[in-house]
C-alpha cells in the first residue's frame, strides 16, 4: 500500500507478548526500519535497543549474552548497559564512556509489550494509556479474564497495512455488515478525541426491541495514537481486546490482536475450555482475517468520494492522525 505520509510515526507501539521476551534472553526485533535487540534482564526488566553495536556492528539480538541488567555483545564481548551506554570492554582497563546506542523506551502492560518511537530519538511527550484502567467501569481484574497469549491473541507478519488504516476503520460501521457478515448495522455512538486518542462507541441495535436506541452491544475503542486500539464490549459477554499495528518498515506493518474473554466461574486454567475456544476463533479471531482480505488488496484514497454520514468522522480523524507524521515519507 503507498501512503502519502511516513511508516515511521510518532507514538506507543505493540511489539510482542511479554512471554515471548523470557529472563535472561536477548532477542532480535524489527520495527519502524530499524534493527533493534530486546532483552530482559536478570532483574526481570525489559530492555530494548538499537542493535548493532557501536564497536564493529554485530547485531546484538543474535548471539548476544544477558548480563545482569546489560547485554554483551556475541563479536568480542562488549558490553552495553540498559541506558544504552558501554559499560565494560574485556580487553581494556575502561569502557568507551562515549560510546552509546540508542534506548527505546518500554512499557509492559497485562502481558502486551509496547516501545515508544519518536524518529529523532525523542523521549516520550504522552504515556502509554492503562489499556485495563481504561474503562473503569468493566471487571479491572486481568484475572478475572483468561489472558490473551498464547490462546486468544493472533499476530499476522509484514501485512502491507499502514496503522492508520486500521484506526480508520474504527469510524466505519458500514463495513461490518459487508466483511464481517454482520446481520446488524452498528451505529456510531458518539465519537471524541483528545491529544493523542480518539474515544469511539459504538452501538448494535438490538433486533428483538422496537426501540430503535436499544442497543445489544456496546463497543468502546480508544485510539492510543496510531499504534491500535483498545476496546471494551458490553453486550452478552463482557470482553476486552486490543488490536495493535506496528510499522515493521516502509511498505509493511505487524498486527497484533490480543483478547481477554471472562474467566468461566471457578475456572483457573490459563486457557478457556475447547468449546469456548473454538468459539472465539470462528466469532472474534476470525475478524482479523476478514479485515485483512480488504486491507491487503486496498489503495490509499487521498481524496475519497465519501457517503454523507462517513465524511466528518473520516476526515477529522485523517487530520488528527497527521501530529503523529513528523518527517516526510520514505525519510
Ligand atoms: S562488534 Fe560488538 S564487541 Fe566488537
Ligand atoms: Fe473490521
Amino acid at each position: 500500500m503507498k501512503v502519502p505520509f511516513t511508516w515511521r510515526p510518532t507514538g506507543w507501539f505493540m511489539i510482542g507478548w511479554s512471554q515471548e521476551f523470557p529472563t535472561g534472553q536477548a532477542r532480535p526485533l524489527r520495527y519502524l526500519g530499524e534493527d533493534l535487540v530486546a532483552y530482559r534482564g536478570d532483574d526481570g526488566a525489559l530492555h530494548v535497543l538499537q542493535a548493532h553495536c557501536r564497536h564493529l556492528g554485530a547485531h546484538l539480538g543474535h548471539g548476544g549474552k544477558v548480563n545482569g541488567d546489560c547485554v554483551e555483545c556475541p563479536f568480542h564481548g562488549w558490553i552495553w548497559g540498559p541506558d544504552g551506554r558501554n559499560r565494560y570492554i574485556p580487553y581494556q582497563d575502561r569502557p568507551n564512556r562515549a560510546a552509546a546506542l540508542r534506548v527505546y523506551p518500554v512499557r509492559e502492560q497485562y502481558g502486551c509489550v509496547f516501545l515508544w518511537h519518536q524518529p529523532d530519538g525523542a523521549a516520550p511527550s504522552w504515556e502509554m494509556p492503562d489499556i485495563f484502567r481504561l474503562y473503569p467501569q468493566y471487571e479491572t481484574d486481568p484475572a478475572a479474564y483468561y489472558p490473551p497469549y498464547p490462546a486468544l491473541s493472533r499476530k499476522s507478519q509484514r501485512e502491507p497495512v499502514h496503522p492508520q488504516i486500521p484506526g480508520e476503520n474504527a469510524a466505519d460501521s458500514m463495513h461490518f455488515r459487508y466483511v464481517h457478515h454482520a446481520t446488524v448495522t452498528p451505529v456510531l455512538l458518539d465519537w471524541q478525541a483528545d491529544d493523542h486518542g480518539w474515544l469511539f462507541e459504538t452501538g448494535w441495535p438490538d433486533r428483538r426491541s422496537d426501540d430503535p436506541n436499544a442497543m445489544a452491544l456496546r463497543i468502546h475503542s480508544y485510539l492510543f495514537g496510531l499504534g491500535g486500539a483498545i476496546s471494551a464490549f458490553d453486550g452478552a459477554d463482557n470482553y476486552r481486546l486490543i488490536f495493535a499495528t506496528t510499522p515493521v518498515e516502509d511498505g509493511c506493518s505487524d498486527m497484533f490482536y490480543s483478547i481477554w474473554w471472562p474467566r468461566l466461574p471457578g475456572d483457573t486454567a490459563e486457557t478457556p475450555p475447547a468449546d469456548v475456544l473454538e468459539r472465539l476463533e470462528k466469532e472474534f479471531l476470525s475478524t482479523l482475517d476478514d479485515d485483512l482480505e480488504i486491507w491487503r488488496y486496498q489503495d490509499y484514497i487521498e481524496h475519497p468520494v465519501m457517503a454523507v454520514q462517513d465524511a466528518k468522522p473520516y476526515m477529522a480523524y485523517r487530520r488528527w492522525a497527521t501530529q503523529f507524521y513528523e518527517i516526510a515519507p520514505g525519510e
